[in-house]
């Protein structure tokens, strides 16, 4: 059966030091009470190299929150899929809202990130998600399946097998207005049906499809409840320890 992922996205927040502090706490928090599905801490770059040495790896895997869209060379400022695998992180999230909406990252350059960080061994968390105007106007399936076709559905069936679809609906995130989990459920189920269109029903049965946009410890469970909410991509509430780990209790009984 398909994996329960709790994934933390930190984005550009936490210090190294900061970081540190909160890797390790929460490294000893589920160390001591194990938890019921997979843990994931996504951080900016300058902390992979350093936090990566100090997790339990049974416990909590490590990502990145981006790559680039080139192997290697001459793209000052940039870090290839090869040097975040080269750190001990196992995952990259790829597709953000906020880097479609500020960085101008379009289908075809996420479909290069995508191939480079699958071909270095990489998990890809690849987010779809529709702004506000896109769900007012009932167009949230036409944006999503767009967004899986234009930069996934290209791979084969085993290369989609190292994908997780993080479904972030962009009205919600940050801004304290969760979808409700009917309304997660529905969308999810929606993904399911395009991935298994594309890629087979034992894929899209095998396929995480996590849900991101104001998760918390106080929703989490109504939303995990859902058959087809496999987990959460947690922003803000991700960068304290209690807030974080009460989303992955969310899975406990
Ligand atoms: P929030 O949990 O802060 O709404 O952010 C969600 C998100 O964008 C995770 O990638």
């Amino acid at each position: 059966m398909r994996k329960k992922i709790v994934a933390g996205n930190w984005k550009m927040n936490m210090t190294l030091p900061e970081g540190v502090a909160l890797a390790k706490e929460l490294n000893e928090q589920l160390t001591a009470d194990k938890p019921n599905c997979e843990v994931v801490i996504c951080t900016p770059f300058i902390h992979l190299a350093t936090i990566a040495p100090m997790l339990n790896d049974e416990v909590i895997k490590l990502g990145a929150e981006n790559c680039a869209d080139k192997a290697k060379g001459a793209y000052t400022g940039e870090v290839s899929a090869e040097m975040v695998k080269s750190t001990g992180a196992q995952y990259v999230i790829l597709g953000h809202s906020e880097r479609r909406a500020y960085y101008g990252e379009t289908a075809e350059i996420l479909k290069e990130k995508v191939k480079l960080a699958l071909a270095n061994g990489l998990k890809v968390i690849f987010c779809v998600g529709e702004v506000l105007e896109e769900r007012e106007a009932g167009k949230q399936n036409e944006v999503v399946s767009s967004q899986l076709a234009g930069s996934l559905f290209d791979l084969t069936a085993e290369e989609f097998a190292n994908i997780v679809i993080a479904y972030e609906p962009v009205w919600a995130i940050g801004t304290g207005k969760t979808a409700t989990a009917d309304q997660a459920q529905e969308i999810h189920a929606f993904i399911r049906k395009e991935i298994a269109k594309q890629f087979g029903e034992e894929v899209a049965q095998n396929t995480t499809i996590q849900y991101g946009g104001s998760c918390k410890p106080t929703n989490a469970k109504e939303l995990f409840a859902k058959p087809d909410v496999d987990g959460g991509l947690i922003g803000g509430a991700a960068l304290k320890a209690a807030d974080f780990k009460g989303i992955i209790d969310a899975w406990k009984e």
